[in-house]
């Protein structure tokens, strides 16, 4: 099966985890997808990992010049993008009278204002082909509330939400889609620098699925919005928590 064959795509924060997971998954289903991260090491290992169908586009996606300089990349190699998965993305376990307006408008900037930073930057070239797919990494904190992360994570997180529904019907007449995946708890670094080893069996004894998600479990659910399986589905956010959180 090659769902993505002639598609081409750019995963922010590829270099690890999710991100990582999803460029695979889309290079097995036939695209082409530039691994965005901010850590130009890890961009180059997952490229080298990934073979030829990925092309490196290091960058800092939580500001304007580091994403001008993302789609400098992409416009010089590719001329163009059809696919942007937003997954870039921080935590910091800091409650509210421990944090202050710097971390608050870091931790915004890195999850949220790239959101709409690489957005924007990918719709020109979406709008020219009548088509387009637009999907960001959401999470299970942004409807339920941070379970052990910051205040700050799960208000992006929420924000995300409301972009992805505007985006849809602003972009619908275009041919694009704007969704998100709501993942509950992955089995990432994030999660391993962020979680007490004790908190941990506690959560994998409330989800129904018995185990944190892997992230191979998150790619399955973004290929599938991302392909044209998914035509119809617009403004839509796609929980994948093994029954952790069910609305
Ligand atoms: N792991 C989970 O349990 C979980 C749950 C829900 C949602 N999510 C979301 O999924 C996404 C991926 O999470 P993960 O667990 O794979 O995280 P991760 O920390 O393993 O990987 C994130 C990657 O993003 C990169 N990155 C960070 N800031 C960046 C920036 N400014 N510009 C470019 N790249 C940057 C990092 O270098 C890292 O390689 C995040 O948006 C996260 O909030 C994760």
């Amino acid at each position: 099966m090659a769902r993505l064959l002639g598609r081409r795509a750019l995963v922010t924060g590829a270099g690890r985890g999710i991100g990582f997971a999803i460029a695979e998954a889309m290079i097995r289903e036939g695209a082409e997808v530039a691994i965005n991260d901010i850590d130009v090491v890890r961009a180059e290992a997952a490229v080298a990992r990934l073979g030829g169908k990925a092309l490196c586009a290091p960058g800092d996606v939580s500001t304007g010049a580091g994403v001008a300089s993302i789609f400098e990349t992409i416009a010089t190699a590719w001329g163009g993008v059809d696919i942007v998965v937003n997954n870039a993305g921080a935590d910091k376990a800091l409650p509210i009278l421990e944090m202050d307006e710097a971390e608050w408008d870091r931790l915004m900037a890195i999850n949220l204002k790239s959101v709409f930073l690489v957005t924007k930057s990918a719709l020109p070239f979406m709008i020219e082909k009548h088509y387009g797919r637009v999907l960001s990494l959401a999470s299970i904190v942004a409807r339920q509330g941070a379970l052990n992360g910051g205040i700050h994570y799960a208000t992006s997180k929420a924000g995300i939400l409301g972009f992805t529904r505007t985006l849809a019907r602003q972009m619908a007449k275009h041919g694009i889609t704007a969704n998100a995946i709501a993942p509950g708890v992955v089995d990432t670094d994030l999660v391993r620098d962020n979680m007490p080893a004790e908190m941990r069996v506690r959560i994998e004894g409330a989800i129904p699925l018995g185990a944190l998600a892997e992230p191979g479990n998150i790619a399955e659910a973004a290929l599938f919005l991302v392909s044209d399986e998914a035509s119809y589905i617009t403004g839509a956010t796609l929980d994948v928590n093994g029954g952790f959180w069910m609305g």
